[in-house]
């Protein structure tokens, strides 16, 4: 994980170092710092969060035009400054910022302590700026060949910007694995680094992704140089990127998250209708042509993802199952690529990825890909890692989520996996076209009745603060409510730092019921399918062993809410579309909890937005 920056050019560095910092602070905030070169280097560093850092820096840095900077996400070694990046070679000659593991850097540490290297922290870039001034050294050369000649000997990911201050008009910048993008100039004489392309477009909107392997060269007034480790040179494409960023901010909201959630409406909005033709009647994924040939064929849909996007995509192998009678399975990305999977050629993998850059994902769909599949992925970052290199991507259309927990983006996800499903069952023929008409029809009006349920935020928020004390939820659902059941539990985990388990409701009885007592709240997502007299069952079995019961039922119901101590109302539509009205209320009612037990809602202990490391 972690975010890093770089600006090499003719303006201050220190502030466009530290305004792209606060825009990576979803990538980690534990420790951030900077470097800046005048002559020697100036490093500042603080633990905790960006402003931390601000408030460091001092006049120094006035008139500097060269510096690189870091937020963590820590992996190796605890969040102390000494910790911190920018890491500093012990001749004091090269500094480094990286975001991602150096899986050897064992080995290699060992190696330069028999040398007579030092060491003041535990990290892995401590020892990798080492390991290049060990190479540098050994050797003659210059930084760029220092660089790559060590990245020959390392394993792991990284993205990386280094100087070297015997040179003091280049910065050098690599990546394997972790993103990086480079805002270029017409003139080249300044350039911008970052792990995304958001700390770059209000600089500049034309951008170079680079790939893995690749090393570039920054110097003022010179095109870009780009080679492999191995020298050979490499071409590139400068791409033109036109982020809307005026939406990322707080606004009225007390935080992200929450305006986040007041934004579905909205943005499944967005979703559905850049996914619907001219006349908003039929489904139409751009593109998609070259691939429907293949999906239509496909043998199976393997859903490969992590947390809250996994949850979608179990939702998504409810609905494609029913709809276009495909058999889907869903991976946790990180365990699916490490099993030798069975995947043949008719098979799609599909990542269902909210920033299109979790490591495990990717490397998922990169081992998915060398095994034949054909790979889709429904992502919600344009020019994404893998909106990059999947052979096609549904975008999602939530704009940019700040908030580590993932609201609207998963409303989104959902929404573009059941226009998917219903065309698929058109083409396929498993569904009639006035099925699929109705389907479309109802999708619409969801963003009306997301909006309904916001109603009831004050009803969520009093039933919320009788639970700041409680150590434990368990949530249920079953069928297509099974998802939205982990989902409520995930919230509410990551956030409030509250146990929370989700099971199959029907489980309940093979271990869980075990727990049930006055102190264990249980959330049932009860709306009303077919399955709903057997939930109303599993509740009472629950009231039986005196757990209080929380339910989220739709307004028409008729049992539930007499079994259930506290209720949340949400619009009845038709049970496939049911998860997007049903996690509503889940969402809000972790928030608040959140809210009053005084956690850091937007950016919870020890989370990052945005996993970039296995
Ligand atoms: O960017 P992705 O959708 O690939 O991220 C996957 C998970 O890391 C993410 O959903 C995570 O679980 C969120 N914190 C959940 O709210």
């Amino acid at each position: 994980m972690c975010g890093i920056v770089g600006y090499i050019g003719n303006k201050e560095a220190s502030p466009i170092l530290v305004d792209g910092l606060k825009k990576l602070e979803y990538r980690g905030y534990d420790s951030a710092g900077i470097a800046v070169l005048n002559g020697d280097f100036l490093i500042y560093k603080q633990p905790g969060k960006v402003i931390n850092l601000e408030e460091s820096i001092d006049e120094r840095v006035k008139g500097l035009s060269m510096g690189i900077a870091h937020t963590r996400w820590a992996t190796h070694g605890e969040p102390t400054e000494q910790n911190a990046h920018p890491h500093k070679s012990n001749n004091g000659e090269i500094v480094i910022v990286h975001n991602g593991i150096i899986e050897n850097y064992k080995f290699l540490k060992d190696e330069l302590i028999k040398h007579g290297y030092t060491f003041i922290g535990q990290t892995d870039t401590e020892v990798l700026v080492n390991y290049i001034q060990f190479v540098q050294e050994k050797n003659h050369l210059n930084i760029e060949d220092a660089l790559k000649k060590t990245l020959q000997g390392i394993n792991g990911a990284y993205a990386l910007a280094v100087m070297d201050k015997k040179e003091p008009n280049k910065m050098v910048v690599t990546r394997k694995g972790s993103p990086l993008a480079i805002g270029v100039t017409e003139t080249n004489e300044e350039f911008y680094v970052a792990s995304d392309a958001i700390p770059i477009v209000e600089h500049t909107q034309s951008l170079v992704y680079l790939n893995d392997d690749e090393v570039v060269v920054l110097e003022r007034g010179k095109k870009l140089k780009i080679t492999d480790i191995y020298g050979v040179q490499k071409p590139y494409r400068v791409k033109n990127i036109d982020l809307n960023l005026n939406k990322v901010s707080k606004g009225k909201y007390e935080h992200y998250m929450l305006k986040e959630i007041f934004e579905q409406p909205e943005t499944i909005k967005n979703t559905l209708y850049s996914h619907l033709n001219t006349e908003n009647t039929n489904i139409n994924f751009e593109n998609l042509d070259v691939l429907k040939d293949k999906l239509i064929k496909a043998n199976r849909i393997i859903i490969v993802s992590c947390g809250t996007s996994w949850h979608a995509g179990i939702v998504g192998e409810y609905i494609i199952e029913e709809l276009a009678r495909i058999p889907v399975e869903v991976e946790y990305a990180s365990e699916f690529r490490y099993r030798n999977p069975i995947i043949t050629e008719g098979d799609i993998v599909m990542a269902i990825s909210q920033s299109g850059e979790t490591a495990d994902t990717l490397a998922a769909l990169r081992y998915s890909k060398s095994k034949g599949a054909t790979t889709f992925c429904i992502c919600n970052v344009f020019g994404s890692s893998m909106a990059r290199e999947c052979d096609f991507t549904a975008y999602t259309y939530a704009g940019s989520e700040v908030g580590v927990a993932s609201t609207k983006a998963f409303t989104a996800q959902v929404a573009v996996v059941s226009l998917l499903a219903i065309q698929l069952g058109v083409e396929r023929n498993t569904i009639s076209q006035e099925k699929a008409s109705a389907l479309v029809e109802e999708i619409k009006t969801l963003p009306l009745e997301v909006n309904k349920i916001f109603s009831t935020n004050e009803h969520i928020k009093s039933i919320a603060k009788n639970y700041t004390q409680t150590t434990s939820f368990l949530f249920l659902g079953r069928g297509i409510n099974f998802p939205i059941a982990l989902e409520g539990a995930l919230k509410l985990k990551e956030i409030s730092y509250i146990h929370a388990e989700g099971y199959p409701a029907a489980e309940m009885k093979h271990g869980p019921i075990a727990m049930i007592e006055e102190s264990l709240p249980t959330v049932i997502v009860a709306t009303n399918n077919e399955y709903y007299d057997k939930l109303v069952s599993n509740a009472q079995e629950i009231k039986a062993r005196k757990g209080p019961i929380l339910a989220v039922i739709n307004e028409d119901d008729s049992d539930m809410i007499h079994v259930a101590d506290f209720v949340f109302k949400v619009p009845r539509v038709s049970d496939m579309l049911q998860p997007i009205v049903s996690v509503i209320p889940l969402q809000l009612f972790s928030y608040h909890v959140a809210v009053f037990k005084g956690c850091n809602v937007d950016q919870p202990r020890n989370l990052a937005k945005s996993v970039t490391v296995e």
